[in-house]
């Protein structure tokens, strides 16, 4: 396994488990310091700490909402004093309240846009500071493929998704000449515990909808993740990568 992000800090938002948790192992495989964030799986969020540590990696686990601007900033505070500033910022912890645009609340909507939309803000304002000192720094968005696609029931989760991809486009403008490379991986149906709730029906037609007829996986995703952490992506910013299986073209 290259260590080409050795000396590197990355910071993986909502790593406790799932596709976070997936990215963390990668990243910190290939060298990284691996700050492992969460927002209340403190147990889990030790064991993937534990890992990988066992497996000769450096990381530390941090508890902070993202959706919580001056937790974000006190987060982002500690990393800086106990490893150095984030290089590496990954923007990955999401949420869905799904429901129809009839019956969805306004708490639905608000709760899904300030951890998916703003946690995204929020996380990327702190860490840009640093970055732009250093003239260098790697930011990746998860986004989604119903972000393009839309899927009924899932209005707050979409509007969530799309205004990734337009925050992405904004300060990949905004930053490219600081060295900031800024881009979004957008999966489609990975099995995690978010799309683990869903019932077989639903999960049978997703899969239909891809042209390689499976379920992508959390490595399938933390892998398009390091690709653009490293610096084999270098001159690649502002975009947005699909790995989904064909569902979406
Ligand atoms: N699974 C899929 O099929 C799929 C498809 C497309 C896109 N995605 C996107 O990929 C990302 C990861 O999805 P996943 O399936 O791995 O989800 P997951 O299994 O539900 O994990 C979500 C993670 O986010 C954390 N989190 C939730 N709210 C948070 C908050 N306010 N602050 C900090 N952390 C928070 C959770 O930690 P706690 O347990 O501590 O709350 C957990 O670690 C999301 O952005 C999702 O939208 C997933």
């Amino acid at each position: 396994m290259t260590k080409d992000l050795k000396d590197k800090v990355a910071l993986v938002t909502g790593a406790s488990r799932g596709i976070g948790k997936a990215i963390a192992f990668k990243l910190a495989a290939h060298g990284a310091k691996v700050i492992v964030n969460y927002a209340r799986s403190s147990h889990e969020a030790d064991e993937v700490v534990a890992k990988i540590k066992a497996d000769g990696g450096d990381a530390i686990a941090m508890q902070a909402k993202v959706n919580d601007p001056e937790a974000v900033k006190a987060m982002f505070d500690s990393i800086e004093k106990a490893f150095g500033a984030v290089d590496i910022l990954v923007n990955n912890a999401g949420i869905t309240k799904d429901q129809l645009l009839m019956r969805m609340s306004d708490e639905d909507f608000d709760t899904v846009i300030d951890t998916n939309l703003k946690g995204t803000f929020y996380c990327t304002r702190q860490a840009v500071r640093p970055m732009m000192k250093k003239k260098y720094g790697k930011i990746i968005n998860l986004s989604s493929v119903v972000g393009f696609a839309g899927n009924a029931g899932q209005l707050n989760y979409i509007a969530s998704k799309a205004g990734i991809h337009g925050m992405t486009k904004a300060v990949a403008t905004e930053m490219g000449a600081k060295g900031i490379r800024v881009n979004t991986v957008a999966p489609g149906f990975v099995q995690t515990e978010m799309t683990d709730v869903l019932d077989e029906t639903i999960k049978k037609s997703m899969v239909d909808k891809t042209l390689l007829k499976t379920f992508g996986t959390v490595d399938d995703v933390a892998n398009a993740v390091y690709f653009l952490a490293s610096p084999m992506a270098d001159y690649i910013t502002g975009q947005v990568i699909h790995v989904n299986g064909g569902m979406y073209l």
